[in-house]
Order: C-alpha cells, then structure tokens, then sequence
C-alpha cells in the first residue's frame, strides 16, 4: 500500500466510555459475591485508547500528521467530557466532537478482569445519541477547512447505515482520502459492509470465532472476495497473535505475540485497540522492517499489543 502523497490528518472516529474495571482472582460465578482486588476507573473507547498509544508514537520524519478524535461526548463542561479530554495528550484535538449538550454522563462500561485466565469480560451502557451523517459532514468539513492536507479516517464499526453512507460520502468528496474500519462486535448486524468501503479492515477474533471460523487467516481469506476496495485485512487472535492479508497478490502472514519471559497478562482491555494503533503508525510512516509494508504493520501492531496487555493501561508503550 503506497501512500503518496502522505497523509497529515488521522481522524479516529468511534466512541469513548469510561472504564469502570473491577480485578478479581477469577470470574465470578452467577448469582455469587466475590471480592475485587482493585478497581480502577480510566477512560476507554476503541478509538480513544487507540490515540491514546497514537501519541506516543513519533512520527517520522516527512510523515508527521495530527491526531484528532471523532466522537459523541456529553456537554462540553461536563466532568464526563473532562475526564475524557485530560486523558488525551493536548496534541490529541477533540475539537471537531460532537457535544451533546442536553447529556451529562458519557457512554460507560463495568468490566470484570479475571487474573486467573486474563479475560475481559465488557457489559456497556451508552444513552448519548450517536452522531449523524449531516453532524459527520460538518465536522469534517471543518477540519478540511483547518489546513489541507491528506486525510485518513478510522472508524470503529458503529451505525453500519450511519458509518456507511459517511464512508461513502468521504470517496466521494475528498478522492484521495484513506479509509479503515474496525469490525469487532460480533452483536453488532452488518459490519461487513463497513468493512466493504474501506482500504484497510481490521477483525476481531470474536466477531471470526462468531461467523464460525477457527483461524485468522481462515477468516482473511474468506472475507476478501467480497472487499474488493480493500488493499490490506488484519485479524487479530488473541494470545496466537494476529494475521495480515495483502489483498493484491493474497500474500498472507501470521505473527505470533509472545510474552517476555516470566510475564503474565496483566490487563488485555483494549489490546486489540493498542494493535490497531501500531499498525496504522507503522502504515502511516510507511515502515519496512524488512519483509514489506503490510509484515511491518502485523509485527508492529503484535509488538505494542504485547507490551500493553503485560501492563495496565496504555502509557509508556514504544
Ligand atoms: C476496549 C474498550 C473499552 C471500552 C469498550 C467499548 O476495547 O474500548 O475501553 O469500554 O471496549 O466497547
């Protein structure tokens, strides 16, 4: 995947929650009590925790670009959307979000972290109205307006008519503009049709495990015919690691994400979002480490998602 000229402006859209997170030694058992460890209250979001590892990461030299966040948060002046915006670098703009200025709480999620077997397990709760085509397009126009420059857009796989259509529209407007899409919720209908308007797609084991398939590269590989506009898939395995397609020549690869030695995994919230994060920086500054562009973005999102889940949270990863 050539990218020239390069891109300037990352736009992450998707959704932010706070992370209510409860340890426990193991999972818990219907309808019995059990003591937490620890509980910690951080922000998340795919796309926030994805910036969130974003930036850290420096840029190379010609390929700087800026990060800026796309997403519903509650009144401006809310301690929700001030404990979202200071869990962000100020070079992380949060400008263009949409404020709901008639919602105090943002979108929340109570997960219970299992020490014994390093599971996550997620129940959410959202009452902010999800953002609309028409609020998409000018927010994006905004920002085109703010310096030109290419733009690529994530976007963690919400609405599928909502995501599509402003895929759709992004093409239309703005022809060189780069496209990738997350699809993770395996409840969540027709995420396959986001993943049809993008260059690069990024599946989640649960959403493959769900659709019934045993391996990633088994999913890659089933999943191309009907993604034509797509240059590179990645599926990500849990503790097997992940797997890239390159859809031009069906060159498939799998890297495996092995632990230090003596490490256990410590906090796997977001560790999909953290790969996300390192294999769009290692897109962005075009990086070979040998073996060509789409192995770079396998090894470097395998390399982060490592680190981050024998640590908690997502600070201080390189
Ligand atoms: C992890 C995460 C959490 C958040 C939930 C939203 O991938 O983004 O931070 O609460 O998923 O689905």
């Amino acid at each position: 995947m050539d990218i020239s000229p390069p891109v300037r402006k990352l736009i992450m859209v998707g959704a932010c929650y706070v992370d209510t997170i409860l340890s426990v030694p193991q999972f818990p058992q219907e309808d019995h009590k059990l003591r937490a460890r620890s509980l910690d209250r951080r922000r998340g979001g795919n796309v926030a925790n994805s910036l969130e590892v974003l930036q850290q990461l420096q840029p190379a030299e010609g390929r700087e670009y800026e990060l800026l966040l796309l997403c519903v948060l509650p009144a401006k002046t809310s301690p929700g959307t001030k404990f979202v915006r200071n869990s962000l670098a100020e070079k992380v703009s949060t400008q263009h979000c949409v404020y709901r200025e008639d919602h105090t709480e943002p979108a929340s999620s109570y997960i219970i972290k299992a020490d014994a077997t390093g599971s996550r397990t997620i129940v959410n709760y959202n009452e902010l109205p999800e953002m609309r085509v028409e609020e998409f397009q000018e927010r994006v126009t905004s920002i085109s307006r703010q310096g030109g420059g290419r733009m690529w857009f994530h976007f963690e796989g919400r609405e599928v008519e909502t995501s599509v259509a402003c895929m759709r529209w992004l093409k239309e407007r703005y022809p060189n503009v780069l496209l990738s899409a997350e699809v993770e919720k395996p409840n969540r209908e027709g995420l396959e049709l986001i993943s049809a308007e993008a260059d690069v797609v990024f599946f989640s084991k649960s959403w493959a495990e769900t659709k019934g398939y045993q391996a990633a590269e088994e999913l890659l590989r089933s999943q191309a015919p009907a993604l034509p506009k797509a240059s590179l898939l990645f599926c990500t395995w849990g503790a097997d690691g992940a797997a890239v397609l390159r859809l031009r020549d069906g060159h498939c690869v799998t890297g495996k994400a092995k632990l230090l030695e003596g490490f256990r995994v410590v906090d796997s919230v977001g560790a999909g979002d953290t790969f996300i994060a390192g294999a769009l920086y290692a897109l962005l500054n075009q990086l070979d480490l040998g073996g060509g562009l789409a192995e770079s973005a396998l090894a470097a999102g395998n390399h982060l998602a490592v680190q981050k889940v024998m640590q908690e949270g997502f600070g201080g990863l390189s």
